[in-house]
């Protein structure tokens, strides 16, 4: 019982996997897991995010599943609206197809990519003004974490973005706290550490935000079915979201469950 009125949301980031078959199963699977044991919508939002080729096509495969399952894109354009952006969709193309949700700000774009400030900011941006609503991504890295600068870094990319949304937006930010160095390593942050960040990412969006006490704060970096019930268990870690623990249907339903559960 984590205390929070905030209903959990987990959400499998499938990055660039899996190829078709594997994907098709992988969603059957997690059907009949919710089929079995379902989850209601006031326990706990799902969501996935596959490669944007297969957005459209996972948002229908899902949408006989006992519960809504949220279809969500890893990433947009800089660029809005419409034109000769070869390669690229905005915001409005991804709205225009049903889909609700796009993660922004992920390591891996920032790090890989180069999603540099301004064009996170970009982002942000165009989401907003198509009425998506955003899984905002922010994190420290290792060398920061040990030079004790976790928490700054994390509150100034919160800052980064807070000029750009109006009062009411602000429903539509979820944010997902990803230290880099636990994404993909089996390096999980220890709950209280989790807790202490959210715990300061909250108070950063309290004085940004009146709806600051409302957003809820996923945590990512290798969650696992065996470190999901003690993450859910603290005030504020309002869900999760999952990479590599998300290709397996039982694990990630497994994840669901224990946020799920927190809210008993
Ligand atoms: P892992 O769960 O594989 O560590 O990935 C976390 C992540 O980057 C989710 O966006």
């Amino acid at each position: 019982m984590s205390g929070s009125t905030i209903i959990p949301w987990v959400v499998g980031n499938w990055k660039m996997n899996p190829m078709q078959a594997n994907s098709q199963q992988l969603i059957q699977d997690l059907k009949q897991q919710l089929q079995q044991q379902p989850i209601s919508e006031q326990q706990c939002h799902i969501g996935v995010a596959p490669i944007a080729i297969a957005l459209l096509s996972v948002q229908q495969q899902f949408a006989d599943a006992p519960n809504k399952i949220m279809s969500v894109a890893q990433d947009l354009s800089r660029m809005a609206g419409t034109g000769a952006y070869t390669g690229e969709i905005s915001a409005e193309l991804l709205k225009d197809s049903g889909i609700e949700f796009v993660l922004i700000g992920h390591s891996e774009r920032r790090e890989i990519f180069g999603d540099t400030v301004s064009v996170v900011q970009e982002k942000v941006k165009n989401a907003l003004n198509a009425n998506l609503k955003i899984i905002y991504c922010v994190g420290e890295s290792l060398a920061q974490r040990e030079a004790g600068q976790a928490e700054e870094v994390v509150l100034q990319q919160i800052c980064d973005i807070a000029a750009l949304v109006k009062a009411e937006q602000w429903n539509n930010i979820i944010v997902a706290y990803e230290p880099i160095w636990a994404i993909g390593t089996g390096k999980t942050a220890s709950p209280d550490d989790a807790q202490a960040m959210h715990a300061k990412i909250r108070e950063g969006l309290s004085q940004i935000t009146p709806l600051g006490a409302k957003i809820a704060i996923l945590y990512g970096g290798s969650v696992k079915p065996e470190n999901a019930a003690e993450l859910a268990a603290c005030a504020d870690i309002n869900g999760a979201l999952v990479g590599g623990a998300s290709l397996n249907a039982e694990s990630f339903y497994q994840i669901a469950q224990a946020f799920a559960k927190s809210k008993e």
